[in-house]
């Protein structure tokens, strides 16, 4: 007979001699095993085992640890992988622009990773949005793009869904996308989330996010917000933040750093600020907040490729004076919202990366956090497979002129002024490029500038910019470049189309020293030259670094 997937012997062996002595340790076995299918039965979450024959984060915090209770995921949320072994359901919802329709993206197998083929497939040639996280628990606790609520911190306008493409990643070995936010964009959970702490109920979350795209806006964080979405007061929400951001100093270094969002608060300890801890700047990091609601808060992290977790605190709720300022943190009033890429009032300036993250009822043991830790590390974050130097997403590049023995590159000013082609004598990181599929086009190319991560390069009344991306198709048209062999016919070279509609006669271009877009004809003043073939013929180099 089978039971909740168990297989069962209709007879046992008979209990004399060798066979005997087998059904002597059969019998209890067998025993437990029908407890098992009970406790099942009583709702107690079973040890569910991947394909693999690993126990995926939220198996991991639906076990006992070390006479701990089990903290079941009440929240489950990923573009990249299951959290559960079990899962089979979808990961996330992209919508394109070319004709508004959407559509699921699900897993290759159960308990496996996204399937990003069928993303690519749906999204060609057009811009793909995310518009909907699924929650893998039970609980449907779906993360929408957030939306108009006027009073809130945002002016009362709705966020942007992040790009589709932006943020290739491997894992597992295979290619999938995280979730790559710029200003203006964030998630957040309808009203009516099932089983999110409420008032002083414990919890855990964790989040995987990069240390390389962070900025110091408030606030990306990932975890419990207010239902309204407006800054209700302190202890309102209990949220892992992650980036640049020191609201209560101390703060050792720039960061970024991991820090609990206890509303009005950034808290790295009960006084809110830290001496000791300069921050996570790997490229894939695990950040996890718990918070028991009454006594005690506890924040880690680590590097998600390859290490273990490190406590950076665990202390009392802050609840008491501090350089004038009365904290009231204890009891927590959490309020059940879940909140991704903003603050809990919808402060949207934060820029960061999601690949991964969850939420506990409870407050896990630290074995749990080490076992899930040990299987985030075990996914193999790592970038998308381009080679440094070539054109493949995920390849870093500089972009140097064509014209004989030029030392002339395409270099990233920051956000807001423009880019500027400069010749340079000395590498320089601000001439490295990170090669993204198209955002509005996923057949062409975009570049996120290295040193302003987060900023794509993008042309504006013809000149060149690394501005961050803000969701926008307009934006992402002007931030996508369709690559071709040199209009200059010189071997080795390439030419970048605008995609842009209605400017698609021009070229990513350098006239004056500045970096251009520029058309055979037209009406700037870089245009109409006799150079255009070999101003718009780039040559492909490895990244230009000190
Ligand atoms: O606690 C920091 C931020 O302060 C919260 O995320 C936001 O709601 C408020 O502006």
């Amino acid at each position: 007979m089978t039971v909740f997937g168990f297989v069962f012997r209709q007879s046992l062996p008979p209990a004399s001699g060798r066979r005997g002595a087998l059904a002597r340790l059969w019998r209890p076995l067998a025993l437990m095993l029908v407890l098992f299918g009970a406790l099942h039965v009583a709702g107690t979450t079973p040890r569910a085992e991947a394909a693999d024959g690993s126990r995926l984060p939220c198996d991991r915090y639906a076990l006992p640890t070390n006479s701990v209770a089990a903290t079941p995921c009440v929240a489950a949320h990923s573009t990249v992988r299951a959290l559960f072994a079990a899962y089979n359901g979808p990961l996330y919802q992209v919508k394109r622009a070319s004709d508004g329709k959407t559509q699921d993206i699900g897993l290759l197998a159960k308990g496996g990773y996204a399937n990003a083929a069928a993303q690519d497939s749906f999204c060609a040639n057009t811009p793909c949005t995310i518009t909907l996280l699924y929650d893998q628990t039970a609980k449907h606790n779906d993360l929408i793009i957030t939306p108009k609520v006027s009073g809130n911190a945002n002016g009362g306008a709705a966020d942007n869904g992040a790009p589709a493409e932006a943020l290739p990643v491997t894992a597992g070995g295979h290619q999938a996308y995280g979730i790559s936010f710029s200003g203006k964009m964030g998630y957040h959970s309808p009203v009516g989330q099932v089983d999110v702490a409420t008032g002083s109920q414990p919890e855990g979350m964790y989040m995987v996010t990069s240390g390389t795209h962070t900025n110091d806006q408030c606030c990306f964080d990932y975890g419990n917000g207010e239902k309204t979405i407006k800054d209700d007061g302190d202890a309102q929400m209990d949220a892992v933040f992650f980036g640049n951001r020191c609201e209560i100093s101390p703060c050792t270094g720039s960061g970024p750093w991991v820090r609990a969002d206890l509303e009005n608060g950034l808290f790295a300890s009960t006084d809110g600020g830290e001496t000791n801890y300069s921050g996570n700047t790997q490229p894939y990091v695990t950040v996890l907040l718990k918070n028991n609601g009454t006594t005690v808060f506890t924040l880690k992290s680590g590097n998600a490729q390859s290490a273990g977790l490190v406590q950076q605190f665990s202390g009392s709720l802050p609840t008491h004076t501090n350089n004038g300022t009365q904290f009231n943190y204890d009891p927590m009033k959490k309020q059940g919202g879940i909140v991704l890429g903003t603050g809990g009032d919808d402060s949207d300036g934060s820029i960061g990366s999601f690949f991964e993250g969850v939420m506990t009822q409870g407050y896990p043991a630290d074995g749990a956090d080490d076992d899930v830790q040990a299987n985030i590390v075990s996914v193999g974050y790592g970038a998308p497979t381009g080679s440094v130097g070539s054109l493949s997403p995920g390849s870093e590049i500089s972009l140097q002129t064509s014209a004989p023995n030029s030392m002339t590159y395409l270099l990233a000013a920051p956000a807001g002024s423009p880019t500027t082609v400069a010749t340079v004598t000395s590498p320089t990181p601000a001439a490295t490029w990170i090669v993204r599929r198209g955002l509005a086009n996923n057949n062409c190319l975009s570049f996120e500038a290295k040193s302003y991560p987060g900023a794509f390069l993008r042309h504006k009344s013809a000149v060149l910019y690394a501005d961050p991306d803000d969701g926008q198709v307009l934006t992402t048209q002007d931030e996508t470049f369709c690559p071709a062999g040199g209009l200059s016919g010189q071997s080795g070279t390439t030419s970048f189309q605008v995609t842009t509609p209605n400017y698609t006669n021009r070229y990513i271009g350098q006239y004056g020293g500045k970096g251009v877009t520029e058309a055979a004809s037209g009406d700037q003043p870089q245009d109409n030259q006799a150079s255009f073939k070999s101003d718009v013929s780039w040559v492909v180099t490895k990244p230009l670094v000190p």
